[in-house]
């Protein structure tokens, strides 16, 4: 193994190289990509913050079947939210003609996230994370309580926090958590931040590494358009001790994304990904489409997150069954050119490979 390999991260983790597959949540995080992920000497982690947790502890006994290695579970932290009628007639009716388009009904049966049930879930994934024993728990979207981080580090749960900015990552070190992912501004899917929302804290990898690693002493892992053995060697050098890998892994063969979003990820430019917040509430970058482009002059009025993923909910579901890329949440981060299809264990050896031929100066 490189000796650049063997560290905290590493370690803790009990992994052979540090790359961790990002949770994606939405079933893109498949039994298969996770437990491959981990048995070619990686972390292989599943995006349950949308499931319930039977099926986050169905999911867990399947991929210990799979495989005897540490693997994680990512949740999301609850945060507020209050959505008045005005705003859902709003929001439904900016809605309507793309229900129209992709023949589907309005959605007057739609059930409302209530802010209550969406904290007792979150309770209900933590305790069954600790039941089924799972190695490592990430969270994004903000920091659970003290009592929730402690009872996850009681039961020797290995407790990640995705930060986006210096003062986020301070927050996460303070709370007792083991080590923070920083996420750059070129990150794929939602953005994990939650004490600023402007456009400011949206920062580049290359500059949010250096500085989270001179204020926090935790491990840092960094994410945010890494692809390849360049990405990660750039990151070590810039002081992360892994990286955490998106995109790269989407396109995989043992992805549950679609095929569709898989080929669009595989032919999208480096300049067609964009931040929107008209799929789900929460500012998320994906591959410019119709529906973004449509929605874009109301996006900074529309519900905030779950709400108004509630309402898109039926507009995505249908658009992927009727094979619609321009209705489809197609998240990607800002290297869909380095993306391959290809095989978990092809990607990591990949990295390695080239990993190991920029340390030999070939
Ligand atoms: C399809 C998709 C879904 C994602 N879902 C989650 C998630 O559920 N939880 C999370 O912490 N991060 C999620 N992310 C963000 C990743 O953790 C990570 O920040 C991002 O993938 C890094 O950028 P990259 O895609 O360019 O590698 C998601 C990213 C993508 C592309």
């Amino acid at each position: 193994m490189l000796i650049i390999f063997n560290n905290e991260v590493t370690k803790i983790l009990r992994i052979q190289y540090p790359i961790i597959q990002a949770p994606m949540a939405g079933g893109v995080t498949t039994s298969k990509l996770v437990a491959e992920v981990s048995n070619s000497g990686g972390l292989g982690m599943v995006g349950a913050g949308y499931m319930t947790s039977s099926q986050i502890q169905e999911q867990a006994r399947e991929i210990k079947k799979l495989t005897s290695n540490f693997f994680g579970i990512n949740l999301f932290v609850p945060n507020e939210f209050h959505v008045t009628d005005h705003e859902l007639k709003t929001a439904n009716q900016l809605l309507k003609p793309f229900r129209e388009k992709l023949h589907i009904q309005d959605t007057d049966d739609v059930e409302i996230p209530d802010y209550k049930k969406v904290v007792e879930t979150f309770h209900d994934q933590v305790k069954v994370i600790i039941e089924e024993k799972i190695p490592v728990c990430s969270f994004t979207f903000g920091i659970p309580s003290r009592e929730i981080i402690h009872e996850l580090k009681q039961h020797r749960i290995i407790v990640l926090g995705t930060a986006t900015t210096v003062k986020e990552a301070i927050e996460i070190e303070k709370s007792g958590m083991d080590m923070v992912v920083v996420q750059g501004s070129e990150a794929g899917g939602h953005r994990g931040n939650f004490l600023e929302d402007h456009q400011e804290s949206q920062i580049g990898l290359f500059s949010l590494i250096p500085q989270v690693v001179d204020n926090v002493s935790i491990p840092v892992i960094s994410a945010g358009g890494i692809m390849d053995g360049r990405g990660l060697m750039a990151s070590i050098c810039l002081g992360a001790k892994g990286v955490q890998m998106g995109t790269a892994f989407l396109t995989c063969i043992e992805s549950g994304a679609s095929e569709i979003h898989k080929e669009e990820v595989l032919h999208t430019p480096e300049d067609q990904t964009i931040m929107t917040r008209s799929f789900s509430g929460k500012w998320a970058r994906g591959i410019k489409n119709r529906f973004i482009l449509d929605m874009q002059k109301s996006e900074e009025s529309l519900p905030k997150f779950p709400v108004q993923n509630t309402l898109t909910k039926g507009i995505r579901k249908a658009a992927t069954v009727q094979k619609n890329h321009e209705y489809m949440s197609l998240w990607s981060g800002q290297s869909p050119r380095l993306a391959k299809k290809q095989t978990v264990k092809s990607l990591i050896e990949s990295i390695v490979e080239e990993s190991t031929l920029i340390l030999s100066n070939k």
